[in-house]
């Protein structure tokens, strides 16, 4: 039950209606005790400057940032820490006495996701699909691991040359390499695996995949969708059509949730029962929804 003491936190995003952070965060709430309450807040990208100083004014003790906001944030923070300092991106903000201080959660969020999948990283060919915030964390995530080799797509190719360049630079090793999504049709190689991290096939846009050529799906091997609204994407139906093994975005949110909710209560621990009826929990309100 809220009260005139709750902790208010939210997240912003541009759409937002199909988020399953509010459920997922209450729960926790609920389920710990905790007195939180957690809101959906749907903010333009022309003012992301004004919601993120009118939530500190307004007393918000925590935020998560999402698409498209990742990046652009990071100029209205107090602090960063080099959790987002290292991906270049911030997903959680934590109130602090002058301001906001940024993390990322997303990148603890998808290794653990992976991990638990039983997905390795170290010593595969990689595709990367994507060069926004979220393909940040996922870089990061297949740099540190050890992949062997990062092709980085993107719609617009630019924003993959700049991410390659960028973390190549960071890890001292040239891993990644960007070009346009149509590049995926030309590279060679097979047993991919793919990390799909656009927008693309995301509710309220689910009839839609970031490649639509069927010859790519038959060179995957692994992929992760970290969309996770629907929880099975166009994307993730071509990969298994075409033999391959598909894990969807629900993992990953659940994991960098837990880290969120954890900064901004200190000294709550989610117990793994918590986290698992979570799981459950979403996966259902996922399918009700779909
Ligand atoms: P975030 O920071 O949350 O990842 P973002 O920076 O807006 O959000 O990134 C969204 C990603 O999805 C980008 O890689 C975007 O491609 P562009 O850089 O060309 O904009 C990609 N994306 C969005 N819609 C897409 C679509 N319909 N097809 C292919 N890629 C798409």
């Amino acid at each position: 039950m809220i009260s005139g003491k709750s902790k208010v936190c939210g997240v912003i995003g541009c759409p937002i209606g199909h988020s399953l952070s509010p459920f997922m965060h209450n729960f926790f709430s609920e389920k710990s005790g905790t007195d939180m309450a957690y809101v959906p807040l749907p903010v333009e990208p022309d003012r992301l400057f004004e919601a993120v100083r009118g939530a500190y004014a307004l007393g918000f003790s925590g935020m998560n940032i999402t698409v498209p906001h990742k990046q652009e944030v990071m100029k209205y923070l107090a602090d960063i820490d080099q959790s987002a300092e290292t991906v270049g991106a911030v997903n959680t903000l934590v109130r602090q006495e002058n301001g906001f201080k940024g993390y990322n959660t997303d990148a603890a969020g998808l290794k653990r996701a992976m991990q638990e999948a039983n997905i390795t990283i170290q010593g595969r060919s990689c595709i990367l699909l994507g060069a926004g915030g979220a393909a940040m964390a996922a870089a990061c995530v297949l740099a540190e691991e050890g992949a062997a080799s990062v092709y980085v797509l993107n719609r617009t190719p630019v924003r993959a040359i700049a991410l390659s360049e960028n973390l190549n630079r960071r890890f001292g090793r040239r891993i990644l390499k960007g070009a346009d999504l149509t590049a995926c049709s030309d590279i060679k190689g097979s047993d991919f695996l793919v990390v799909q991290s656009t927008s693309a096939g995301m509710e309220p846009r689910a009839d839609t995949a970031p490649v639509e050529d069927p010859s790519f799906y038959q060179r995957i091997h692994t992929a992760v969708d970290i969309v996770y609204n629907p929880a099975e994407t166009k994307f993730m139906r071509c990969v298994k059509e075409a033999g391959g093994r598909a894990l969807g975005g629900l993992d990953m949110l659940l994991y960098q949730g837990v880290s969120a909710f954890e900064l901004w209560n200190p000294g709550v621990t989610l117990s793994s029962s918590i986290i698992k009826e979570a799981r459950v929990r979403m996966r259902e309100r996922l399918e009700a929804l779909s």
